[in-house]
C-alpha cells in the first residue's frame, strides 16, 4: 500500500506544532512562569528545550521519517528485533492512554465555548463559577456527550487522511489560534493595570528558582513538545526526505513556546486587572473552568458583549488547540494498527475511535455518576493523567534518549539528520552529548522526582 507524506514543509511543521501546542500551553504554562520567578523560569525553560526537547525530538523525528512507519513498526525496524523494539510500542501505548482524558478536556472546551458565546456566565458572582464548573463536570451525561462529539471531529479529519485530514486542518487551525491569541494578546494587554501583570510574568526573580523549579521546567518543556508519545515519530514518518529535521524541530520548539508565553499576556493582565493574587491560582483546570471566567467577567463587564467575545474566542482558542493535539494522538493509534494489523485505514481509524469513544465517555463521567470508581484513590479521569504524566512519559523519554544516544547507528543518525549528506549538521557533536548525557540524566531525576510524588499520592 502507498504511504502518504506530507504536501510541503510547512504542512509538515505546522502539523507537528499543532501537537506540540496544546492545553500544556495555555493552563499551564503562564501559571507556572508566573510562580517560578517570571523570566527567570522562561530562560531556565527554553534551556531545556534545547538541551532535552530538541535531542529527543530531532531523535523522534529521525527514527519517523527513516523508517517510514508507525511507531512501533518504526523501532522494530531500527532497534534490529533487540528488546529495544519495545520503546514503540510504549510510545504507542501511551498516546492512546493520554487521548483517552484528553478528549474529554477538549469536550470542556467546547462546552465553555458555546456557554461564553450564549451568555451562560451573565449574572454568575463571583464565586459561583466554581459551582458552575462542578455542576457541568457532574452532570449525568452532559460531558460524555460534549467528549464524544470532539471525538467524532478528530475521527472525521483522520478518515480524510494525512494530507487532506491532517496537514489541511493544520494549515487552517494554525494560523487561526496565531491571530485568535494576538487578538486576545491585544485586548488583554490594553486592560487597566495590565503593566503589572506583565511584569510579574516577565520579571526575573532567581530567589524563586530552586530544584524543583528546574524539574518543573523540564516537565513542561517535555510534555508541551509532545515528546514520548509516538506523535512526533509517526508524523516524521509521514516527511519526504527534503524535510530538514533539525531545523523543523527549531520551528516546532519556537512556534510552541511563542504560543505558551503569548498566553501568559492573555492571562496574567486579566487576573491583575480584577486584582487576583495569581500565587493563589492553581494550574489546570481549576485556573481554566473557575478562575478565568470569573476573570474575563469581571475585567471586561458581567454579560457584556465584550465578555461574551472575548470569552468564546478564549475557550475556541483551548478548543483548536486541545484538537490538533488530539488527532496528532490520534494517528499514532490509527497508523499503529492500520500497518500493524494490516487495516485499511477507515476500519483502523474507527477501532481507535471506539476504544476511545468507550474510554472517554467514562473518563467524562468520573467527576459525576463514575465518581466513587476508584484505583489508588484516583479517579479514571485522574488515574489516566496520573499514569501517562508521571509514569509512562519519564520512563518512554529516558528510554528514548538512551536508545537514540546509545544504540542506534551513529552513522545512521548522521545520514538522516543531514538528509543523506545534503544538509551541514555542525552541532551533531553537541546533539550527541546532550543525548547521552544531558537527557536521560535529566529525564531520569524527573521520573525519580514523579515517583515521590506518587507515593505522596498513595498516603
Ligand atoms: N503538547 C500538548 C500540550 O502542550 C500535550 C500533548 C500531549 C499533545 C500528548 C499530544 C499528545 O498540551
Amino acid at each position: 500500500m502507498e504511504r502518504e507524506t506530507f504536501g510541503s514543509k510547512i504542512g509538515a511543521v505546522l502539523a507537528a506544532a499543532g501537537s506540540a501546542v496544546g492545553l500544556g500551553n495555555i493552563w499551564r504554562f503562564p501559571i507556572e512562569t508566573g510562580q517560578n520567578g517570571g523570566a527567570a523560569f522562561i530562560i531556565i525553560y527554553i534551556v531545556c528545550i534545547v538541551l532535552l526537547g530538541l535531542p529527543i525530538m530531532i531523535s523522534e523525528f529521525l527514527i519517523g521519517r527513516h523508517t517510514h512507519a508507525n511507531t512501533a513498526g518504526a523501532y522494530r525496524i531500527v532497534s534490529n528485533g533487540s528488546p529495544w523494539k519495545w520503546v514503540g510500542r510504549l510510545g504507542v501505548f501511551t498516546g492512546w492512554f493520554i487521548m483517552c482524558y484528553y478528549v474529554v478536556v477538549g469536550g470542556w472546551t467546547m462546552h465553555y465555548t458555546f456557554f461564553s458565546a450564549t451568555n451562560g456566565f451573565a449574572g454568575v458572582e463571583a464565586s459561583g463559577y466554581e459551582r458552575v464548573f462542578g455542576e457541568f463536570v457532574s452532570n449525568p451525561w452532559l460531558p460524555a456527550a460534549w467528549t464524544i462529539l470532539f471525538v467524532l471531529i478528530i475521527h472525521f479529519v483522520i478518515m480524510r487522511g494525512v494530507k487532506s485530514g491532517i496537514e489541511k486542518s493544520a494549515k487552517i487551525l494554525m494560523p487561526a489560534l496565531f491571530i485568535i491569541t494576538l487578538f486576545l494578546v491585544i485586548c488583554s494587554v490594553m486592560l487597566p493595570g495590565a503593566s503589572q501583570g506583565i511584569s510579574f510574568l516577565l520579571k526575573p526573580d532567581f530567589s524563586k528558582v530552586t530544584s524543583t523549579t528546574v524539574l518543573e521546567a523540564m516537565g513542561q518543556a517535555f510534555y508541551s513538545l509532545s515528546l514520548a508519545m509516538g506523535c512526533l515519530c509517526t508524523y516524521a514518518s509521514y516527511f519526504d526526505e527534503n524535510t530538514p529535521l533539525g531545523k523543523s524541530a527549531v520551528n516546532v520548539a519556537a512556534i510552541d513556546s511563542a504560543i505558551a508565553i503569548m498566553a501568559g499576556f492573555i492571562i496574567f493582565p486579566s487576573l491583575f486587572n480584577i486584582g487576583m493574587n495569581p500565587n493563589e491560582v492553581e494550574a489546570g483546570a481549576g485556573l481554566t473552568f473557575v478562575s478565568l471566567p470569573n476573570v474575563f467577567q469581571q475585567a471586561l463587564g458581567n454579560g457584556s458583549i465584550l465578555s461574551v467575545v472575548f470569552s468564546s474566542l478564549f475557550y475556541f482558542l483551548l478548543f483548536m488547540a486541545a484538537l490538533t493535539s488530539a488527532i496528532s494522538l490520534h494517528e499514532v493509534a490509527t497508523a499503529y494498527v492500520t500497518e500493524e494489523f494490516n487495516l485499511s485505514r477507515k476500519k483502523g481509524a474507527t477501532l481507535v475511535t471506539g476504544t476511545v469513544l468507550v474510554l472517554s465517555a467514562l473518563c467524562a463521567l468520573s467527576f459525576g455518576p463514575l465518581s466513587d470508581l476508584k484505583l489508588f484513590d484516583l479517579n479514571l479521569f485522574n488515574l489516566f493523567d496520573t499514569l501517562s504524566g508521571r509514569f509512562l512519559l519519564p520512563i518512554g523519554g529516558m528510554l528514548i534518549s538512551i536508545f537514540a544516544g546509545w544504540v542506534l547507528d551513529r552513522q545512521l543518525y548522521k545520514s538522516e539528520i543531514s538528509n543523506y549528506g545534503k544538509l551541514r549538521v555542525p552541532y551533531f557533536r553537541v546533539l550527541v552529548f546532550a543525548l547521552r548525557y544531558i537527557a536521560p540524566i535529566a529525564v531520569a531525576s524527573l521520573f525519580l522526582d514523579q515517583l515521590g510524588v506518587f507515593d505522596f499520592l498513595k498516603k
